[in-house]
């Protein structure tokens, strides 16, 4: 049994539609449980930008509840309901470009207005999109759970678990649905620097479920790799391209390096709401670049001389060959991958 307070959901919209969303302050894990209660749109977008809420599916979720905020704020006449919704999706989407979650779940929204243009239409697409984020991590976890090698060390990178999403995870979908299946495991998690989701979250979560875990700076992680520490990698994802590039947090394409050199398998789990068929290859994936204060203080501390620039890219991008596959809520995607994606959506995107 593990002593750690347990931690709250990740989001929890009270009432109807003219209920509010109770936001937990992930910038606040792990030593405080802080949960906010968000009544307008600019708090969502202010939590999704600065990161209060993050990982793609539960930006996609809050944008979508911070949809109803907005647009009920503004009461508009129900001919003008469409256009006040675009505009309000507009601002959300813009929080953060990296994840298509985010303008996937919006748009979601905006189709279910196209058919009814109520709030309550609105205020239900949003309830319908989390229940099926839910299933879809239950999916992701059952796809992949036999893939977690018995007895191994499985190495995982930022935050893809219930924190990151409103249900069981992604990555950590995978290993919690293994985990409760009665596989025996060990997680190295990186600590994912600058804004350290490995430490604080990742960790915090997976010691929360009494799976062994052990953080490793992300520097550490290739060594450790090459000493053949790790036998299988599964991270998330923010966006995957048509052709299998995956964006995910900065520091994935390193670790994706060195286990493809060292024939250690790396999975990314992500439902298929993360897959962007506009988008041809990863080239073309929109990187998001945050402050560099991020990089060059730590908890609010300086670590680097006065004046010193930063680069800061929140994302890097893995090219599809470096993959062992996805797995994804419609099954596992293997090499060779673009025909592999097309097939996971028969009636197109
Ligand atoms: O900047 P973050 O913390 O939102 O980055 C999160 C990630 O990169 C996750 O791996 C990804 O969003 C998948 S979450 C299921």
């Amino acid at each position: 049994m593990s002593a750690l307070a347990p931690i709250p959901p990740t989001l929890t919209w009270r009432g109807d539609a003219f209920g509010h969303l109770d936001l937990l302050d992930q910038t606040r894990l792990p030593h405080e449980r802080v949960v906010l209660r968000l009544t307008d749109v600019d708090a969502v977008v202010e939590a999704i930008a600065t990161l209060r809420v993050r990982g793609a599916p539960a930006i996609g979720v809050a944008a979508a509840f911070g949809l109803v905020l907005g647009v009920r704020a503004l009461n508009p006449l129900p001919q003008a309901l469409p256009a006040v919704a675009r505009d309000v999706a507009m601002r959300l989407a813009a929080a953060r470009p990296t994840a298509v979650n985010l303008r996937w779940a919006l748009d979601q929204c905006l189709d279910a207005l196209r058919r009814e243009a109520t709030l309550t239409a609105l205020f239900r697409a949003a309830e319908q999109l989390w229940a099926d984020e839910v299933a879809t991590c239950d999916r992701i976890g059952a796809f992949g759970a036999p893939l977690v090698p018995d007895g191994g060390t499985v190495l995982t990178h930022c935050n893809a678990g219930r924190l990151a999403t409103v249900g069981c995870g992604t990555a950590l979908g995978v290993l919690f649905t293994a985990w409760n299946q009665g596989k025996r495991f060990r997680v190295l998690a990186t600590e994912t620097r600058p804004l350290l989701q490995g430490a604080r979250l990742t960790a915090l979560e997976l010691a929360a479920a009494g799976i062994p875990v052990e953080l490793c700076p992300d520097s550490a992680a290739a060594g450790l790799i090459a000493s053949g520490a790790v036998q299988m990698a599964v991270v998330g994802a923010d966006r995957i391209a048509a052709n299998g590039d995956v964006a995910n947090k900065v520091g994935t394409y390193s670790h994706a390096l060195a286990c493809f050199a060292h024939r250690v398998p790396f999975w990314v789990a992500a439902p298929r709401s993360t897959f962007d068929l506009r988008t041809r290859d990863g080239s073309q994936i929109p990187i998001e670049e945050r402050d560099g204060t991020e990089v060059t203080q730590l908890g609010g501390v300086a670590v680097a001389a006065p004046g010193v620039a930063a680069r800061n890219p929140a994302f890097d991008v893995t090219p599809a060959r470096l993959l062992r596959g996805i797995i994804t809520d419609g099954g596992l995607v293997e090499a060779p991958f673009e025909p592999a994606i097309k097939a996971l959506f028969p009636a197109g995107r």
